[in-house]
């Protein structure tokens, strides 16, 4: 039987993309050999998939929980007291005024932007937020998206300023507009300038008309006090309206939390479809974000977060050193690496906080991650278009359990293949010159 038109359409799409070298696909599983290699593809900021505290207490919690496997159905029907016990202790962890567990951040951005925003509405974003808030806002009754250039706050001065003009209902206060951003950016690891945003949506708007919402996936765990994100360590807790903290990064389980107020949690439980229409978190995920926070609470919380921002800071610093020789268009880090990094990590501005997402801009992101793979390291290629086409990179994620002298055996490696680029560049001027290593 011939091909199906639909058969036909879906591999002539997938065909073209792989052509382009654009096609995102799933890596092969780990092998043996990748368990001893040095891993710096995971988000487990903390280590703590691998942490023996957080083991102990799990399996503790395991042996006396009532109920340990799914949940049994929607919250809406099933509101396991388990949920909403997290919920509150989450709530006054993150000191705000109330919070909701969601299946994943995906899913809770989809649903706080394809709800919240009202007709009307005015939503202004960094160019950079996350592809589910950008698939919530596109769902919205929002009237406006407006996206300003990364964390430029003079582009976001001039958008809201330009919203303001445009738009009578927001000078006068009965149109609301939303700032949306990320505390740490997912792919440069840059981090916003939350105080300043804040106090120029208060400036030019005056009437309380203006409402930030912060995502903190890759601060959580990683920053502020006991982890609890940038937005307490700026202490601007009061000044959000929402906040959503994820459970699949720092915190090694899935899910995540929304945190807002009474009314706006009341509003998605009833409106947000991508809350409503699916299975609560299963007992066991519930337990391991609960024993998570524990580990936070801790002493060895501590320990963890320092030990990831001291190697993080080494690596940055590191190779902000050995790259200042090799020409920038073989190989160099995104701008906001080239930033002075504080120490002391309670100390502002935010932005020069060392971060533990690394990356490694090159054309030859490809062939960078597979000459690190022969040495033993794992550091994936990430490429259009999951980024801008020039901005093809490796990107590394420091993980707590990494050392100064992994992260020595990594800056080797990329170092070793820079120079052998660009002895192939002094040779070549062939499109294959990556290829040739
Ligand atoms: C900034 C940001 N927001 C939201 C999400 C989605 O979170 P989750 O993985 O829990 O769906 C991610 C995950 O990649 C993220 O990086």
């Amino acid at each position: 039987m011939s091909e199906s038109a639909l058969a036909l359409k879906l591999r002539t799409a997938v065909e073209t993309r792989d052509k382009l070298g654009q096609l995102l696909k799933l890596p092969a599983p780990p092998s043996s050999a990748d368990a001893q290699a040095l891993d710096f593809t995971s988000n487990d900021y903390l280590s703590l998939a691998r942490s023996p505290e957080l083991r102990r207490l799990f399996l503790e919690r395991v042996q006396t929980a009532p109920q340990i496997f799914g949940s049994g159905g929607s919250r809406l029907i099933i509101n396991p007291q388990e949920h909403t016990a997290l919920e509150a202790r989450l709530a006054k962890f993150f000191n705000a005024p109330d919070a909701l567990v969601v299946s994943s951040g995906f899913d809770a951005n989809v649903a706080f932007f394809s709800h919240i925003p009202q007709r009307g509405d005015i939503i202004i974003h960094d160019e950079f937020i996350h592809a589910s808030i950008y698939d919530g806002m596109r769902s919205s009754r929002a009237h406006l998206l407006v996206p300003f250039a990364h964390n430029n706050l003079t582009e976001f001065r001039r958008a809201l300023r330009e919203t303001v003009e445009g738009n009578p209902g927001v000078a006068e206060g009965t149109t609301s507009v939303f700032l949306v951003v990320e505390s740490v950016y997912s792919m440069d690891g840059s981090i916003a300038p939350l105080q300043l945003m804040s106090d120029t949506l208060e400036e030019e708007l005056p009437k309380g008309n203006g409402h930030l919402v912060v995502d903190e996936a890759h601060a959580t765990g990683v920053y502020g006090p006991q982890g609890r994100g940038i937005v307490a360590m700026c202490g601007l807790e009061d000044k959000c309206l929402a906040r959503l903290h994820t459970f699949g990064k720092a915190l090694s389980s899935t899910g995540a939390v929304l945190l807002s107020n009474p009314l706006i949690r009341k509003y998605l439980a009833g409106h947000g479809r991508a809350f409503m229409f699916t299975t609560a978190p299963n007992h066991t995920t519930i337990l391991s974000v609960d024993c998570a926070i524990d580990v936070l609470e801790s002493s060895t919380g501590a320990r963890l977060q320092a030990q990831l921002l001291d190697t993080s800071t080494y690596l940055t610093t590191m190779l902000r050193t050995r790259l200042a020789d090799i020409p920038q268009h073989i190989i160099c880090l995104p701008t906001d690496l080239y930033r002075p990094i504080s120490n002391n990590v309670e100390t502002l501005p935010v932005t020069t906080l060392p971060t533990a997402i690394i990356s490694i801009l090159t054309q030859g992101a490809w062939e960078l991650s597979a000459y690190l793979a022969k040495r033993g390291i794992i550091a994936k290629p990430v490429v259009f278009p999951a980024v801008p086409k020039d901005k093809s990179r490796v990107r590394l994620s420091v993980n707590a359990d990494k050392t100064r002298e992994g992260a020595d055996r990594l800056i080797n490696a990329v170092i070793d293949w820079a120079r052998e680029v660009e002895a192939v560049y002094m040779t070549s001027n062939s499109a294959d010159r990556y290829a040739r290593l």
